[in-house]
């Protein structure tokens, strides 16, 4: 076995050669080495090919490959294939496929139509895995295991009877006996009283809302449910080919929130992801840069594998833009500022047939005499310069709690507005962050919180009591803590906090709020320091805060809109509202401030700053989103330009520096 190349930052992606003539394949490794690239990902959507008819192996093209990448020094990332099924096995078993909420079947043809509870593809990939891990364990190409891809991505949730006969026994686990989850569920509602976890249905789609608590756990046990298959085949890789990292890429994108990845991330011998930017999003590499700090969250704060991204357009877009000239660069290192050990693509080749062959690739239709490749090879000889900076783990002092199942549960309908989305408040609060040159820790609000200087909890609509204590010793012992609206407002089960909002933070923010009062989506209301607010205002009562910013007009003139309490050594601050960019970059500031988070460097706003630290050296990655040129503080040597920097370091608009602090 092959230990993961770090003769460089790792540099490669998926790797497809089965879609082209073999002539093609040895050109490819001659491009390979001229880029740069280090690994490369096969076998993703093979398994047509690998095993032809049910128990029939076909392995000798993939033993090819192997060996041609073994013969080029590039480590393997071996998938098991498993992440579409071959078409025979739809006609071997009829109940293989997925189904909608309202009962539409998605038929194969495209990818991952398989049902994740359905028993013959649950059968059929172990056996499949258990074919390859034996035959490849100890090929001296495979540095390690991918599983499955991208888990839950079209198939999840799945609301076929299968799945039902599995939700029933997950909740029997989870409650024991029904009139326990009658309760959870308040099934005195609407005739929804059940006598037997027999007569439990999937959340389907029904003439209303269905009932949230049963969405809510139909939502958990999916992701638990999918999580299954992944362990299935890990168990199998270690078993049988101990030793060899096993991993599944995740989607730390924000529209894409199928899985708990809280849960899914331990479970990971490294915790890897895919990343694209989706034009759809106010702030693309904002985004980006959430997504790798949510990553780093999801790995424990260790460096985590970026394993696919794109070099340009990807094709599943209205419009699939092209990345500028310099973003590919820019975008790879601000993944590897949050946290990236490894740079990985989909794809190397751009495909000649499928519904992916407008996707970009390291290799484009057009050639080599492109732009596109020279980009890409001079990310290569970046990478090689980066070989430094593999293990070092990221500095911040804020952090940023982040939970899908509150993010399931914020986003149910029924709620007092639909213009409120789990995310949206985090995004812009991160992205201030961001844009001020402070890194941020996005993590799940178990988390240890004892060594932050700022803890943002951003519309974290359900949570536990111990996230209300684990906050209030975060306030006491000196720290700042924002909590934005729709946050603490119902426990686990979705039941909601009495006696005012938000109930499981009304003690520590010191404020009491009667009722909301959301705004129309045009709706703009002025507050008295300036600015204007959009999407929610509430009548909120201080019980012990300070009023920092209040209503001028709109539904509740007078009534506070920003307040702050003073906890023990620290202080708790409340928004109630959605203020504008002005409004929050200014709240962003002032919280800075208070708690004395300092920017990893001097620099101008709208630069991007994140150290990277070992016990005897540190990486500051500067990233320049103004328009014109920034001056940054800071000497050392700019691995990115090769270049000694001493005091000040010049970043051109999009620029991206690497520096090597002097200490
Ligand atoms: C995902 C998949 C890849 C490919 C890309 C296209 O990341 O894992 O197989 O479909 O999207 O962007
Ligand atoms: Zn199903």
């Amino acid at each position: 076995m092959r230990s993961w190349p770090t003769r460089s930052l790792a540099l490669g992606g998926d790797y497809n050669p089965e879609q082209w003539p073999e002539h093609v394949w040895a050109q490819d490794g001659q491009l390979m080495r001229e880029a740069g690239v280090t690994f490369a990902t096969v076998g993703v959507f093979s398994w047509s090919l690998l095993e032809p008819e049910p128990g029939r192996f076909d392995t000798g093209w993939l033993d090819r490959v192997l060996d041609l990448l073994q013969g080029n020094d590039i480590a393997v990332d071996l998938a098991t294939a498993t992440a579409s099924p071959p078409p025979w096995m739809y006609h071997q078993d009829g109940d293989l496929l997925p189904e909608r909420a309202d009962g539409t079947r998605l038929w194969p043809g495209g990818r991952q139509h398989y049902c994740p509870s359905n028993p013959t593809y649950r059968e059929r990939a172990v056996q499949l895995v258990e074919h390859l891990a034996t035959r490849y364990h100890d090929h001296p190409a495979v540095a390690m295991w991918h599983v499955g891809n991208e888990y839950a991505c079209h198939n999840t949730p799945c609301f076929c009877d299968r799945c039902g006969v599995r939700f029933r026994a997950w909740l029997e686990r989870r409650y024991g006996d029904v009139a326990a989850m009658n309760e959870a569920w308040g099934t005195a509602f609407w005739s929804q009283r059940y006598t037997s976890f027999d007569q439990v249905l999937p959340p389907r789609t029904a003439p209303t809302a269905v009932n949230p608590t049963q969405a809510l756990d139909f939502r958990r046990f999916s992701s638990d449910n999918v999580l299954e298959l992944f362990v299935a085949e890990r168990d199998v890789l270690h078993r049988l080919s101990p030793g060899v990292p096993v991993t599944t890429n995740f989607m730390t994108l924000n529209h894409f929130r199928h899985l708990d990845y809280f849960t899914w991330g331990p479970a990971q011998d490294v915790v890897s992801t895919d990343h694209y930017l989706v034009a759809a999003e106010p702030d693309q590499e904002a985004e980006l840069a959430f997504s790798g700090d949510l990553t780093r969250g999801i790995a424990g704060g260790e460096p985590w594998m970026l394993m696919e991204h794109s070099t340009s357009a990807v094709n599943w877009q209205p419009v699939n833009q092209a990345k500028a000239p310099g973003q590919l660069l820019r975008n790879s290192l601000a993944h590897v500022a949050h946290g990236a050990d490894t740079l990985g693509f989909f794809q190397w080749r751009a495909a000649k047939a499928g519904a992916e062959k407008f996707h970009s690739a390291f290799v484009p239709h057009a050639g080599t005499d492109t732009r596109l490749w020279r980009e890409v090879v001079q990310l290569g000889q970046v990478c090689e310069r980066l070989a430094e900076v593999v293990g070092s783990t990221v500095q911040a002092e804020v952090a940023l709690l982040w939970d899908y199942a509150a993010g399931w549960a914020c986003d149910q309908d029924s709620h007092p507005s639909s213009l409120l989305r789990y995310g949206d408040d985090a995004h812009a609060i991160h992205r201030q962050l961001l844009l001020g040159g402070i890194a941020v820790d996005v993590v799940h609000p178990g988390a240890d919180l004892s060594g932050y200087k700022l803890v943002v909890v951003p519309t974290l609509y359900s949570c536990d009591d111990a996230v209300a204590s684990s906050l209030r010793a975060t306030a006491e012992r000196g720290a700042s803590v924002l909590v934005t609206f729709f946050s603490g407002i119902v426990d686990p089960n979705l039941h909601v906090r009495l006696g005012g909002y938000p109930g499981a933070f009304r003690d520590l923010l010191g404020v009491c709020t009667e009722e909301f009062a959301p705004l129309l989506p045009d709706q703009e209301v002025r507050l008295d320091g300036g600015g204007t607010a959009t999407v929610w205002t509430e009548h909120l009562h201080l019980r012990g805060a300070q009023a920092v910013a209040s209503y001028l007009d709109g539904p509740l003139p007078g009534v506070p809109a920003v307040t702050r309490n003073e906890v023990g050594a620290g202080a708790a601050w409340y928004l109630a509202t959605r203020l504008d960019g002005d409004g929050l970059e200014a709240l962003v500031g002032q919280l800075v401030a208070e708690a004395g988070v300092s920017p990893a460097a001097a620099a101008p706003p709208g630069v991007e700053l994140v150290r990277r630290a070992t016990t005897d050296r540190s990486y500051l990655f500067a990233i320049n989103h103004t328009g014109g040129p920034v001056a940054v503080q800071v000497s050392g040597h700019d691995l990115v330009a090769d270049t000694a920097v001493d005091g000040e370091l010049t970043l051109a608009p999009g620029a991206v520096a690497v520096v090597r602090e002097q200490r």
